[in-house]
């Protein structure tokens, strides 16, 4: 379904050329100080615009349908709406019989028997991300003092940053894409958030996160490097009685608990499947696999715009969890 949480119920809606696009949250408390301009940070944060990124522009302008009242959240369902302007459907059209590699035309037109919105990938667009940045503004506010912070890690596999722009380049040059890891971490995380088991931060964390479109890999602290490791290695040795730790190999995460420690969460984004080298995949209609040359306005780096995307996910993880309204 595309509604996530109990106690921060988050709805997203619209597909990429639709007239709008939208989020729904329910379970925002009450009195929370909340304006347009609140987003505008994170939503710019977001945008694209920078070289490696999609040169369709958007306002990105948000409106705030209802649940606020001179300021502040009523307490009432919160509603945010975002207009699609910039579309250029023609671009998609058909690609309902010559569906994209590792995009979800193919999956999309099976599952929804051909009745799904093909253009500029409908529902399953990055432009979706949207709706949960601003969700993530709201779910920001509901979590402060505690503050999360994404950064980009690597791209192409190379972690010096002084090589981005160079290697995005060079793919681009190739009519190819890139992908990248982000990372994020959560401060002023108190001990205990977190259940042990189906609502665990990580378990709550990844579903949010392997929402993101493109996204493929979720680990946190040590993650996969873990296995490599011993436990002499990998334990962190417990230094005060408020939890801290002198290593944080958990990612400030032990039995899906939060331990006061800072929660550090890495994320895979792959390369955009959208390229515009020609590439061969199946024509429904011939049963042939033909070559495709892919139209439309891409990404070359999704990375480059999804580390806001990750803080309002583990804002919004997190805002599951705190036992009470911070007011
Ligand atoms: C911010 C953002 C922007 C994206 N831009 C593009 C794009 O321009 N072209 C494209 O093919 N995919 C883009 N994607 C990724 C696709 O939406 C995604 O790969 C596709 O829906 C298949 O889903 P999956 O990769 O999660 O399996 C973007 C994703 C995000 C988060």
């Amino acid at each position: 379904m595309n509604t996530f949480g109990n106690k921060l119920r988050v709805t997203v809606f619209g597909e990429s050329h639709g007239e709008l696009i939208g989020v729904v949250l329910d379970g925002v408390p009450a009195g929370l100080p909340l304006s347009a301009d609140d987003f505008l940070a994170d939503l710019d944060r977001r945008r694209s615009g920078a070289r490696g990124t999609t040169s369709r522009h958007e306002s990105d302008a948000p409106h705030i349908v209802a649940g606020i009242y001179e300021g502040h959240t009523t307490g009432a369902p919160l509603a945010i709406t975002f207009d699609n302007g910039d579309t250029r459907s023609g671009d998609y059209a058909s690609l309902l019989d010559h569906p994209r590699p590792s995009h979800a035309d193919f999956v999309a037109a099976r599952k929804f028997h051909g009745f799904n919105d093909p253009r500029g990938g409908g529902h399953f667009s990055g432009r979706l991300t949207l709706t949960l940045v601003a969700a993530g503004v709201v779910a920001k506010k509901m979590i402060a003092p505690i503050a999360v912070a994404a950064v980009i890690k690597s791209i192409g596999g190379s972690s010096d940053s002084a090589e981005f722009q160079s290697i995005i380049e060079a793919a681009m040059a190739d009519g190819d894409s890139v992908g990248g890891v982000i990372e994020c971490t959560a401060t002023g995380v108190p001990v205990g958030l977190g259940e042990p088991f189906f609502d665990s931060v990580e378990s709550l964390a990844s579903h949010l996160l392997f929402s993101i479109p493109a996204v493929k890999g979720v680990e946190f602290g040590s993650g996969f490097a873990a296995a490599a490791l011993r436990g002499s290695q990998n334990n962190d040795p417990i230094i005060s009685p408020d939890g801290r730790t002198a290593t944080n190999n958990a990612g400030g995460i032990v039995g899906g608990i939060t331990n006061g420690n800072p929660s550090v969460i890495r994320v895979a984004v792959k390369p955009t499947p959208s390229i515009s080298r020609t590439q061969n995949t199946l024509r429904i209609s011939t049963g042939q696999v033909e070559s495709l040359a892919i139209k439309g306005r891409h990404d070359a780096c999704i990375a480059l715009r999804v580390p806001v995307v990750v803080e309002a996910a583990i804002a919004i993880a997190l805002a599951q969890l705190i036992p009470d309204p911070r007011l």
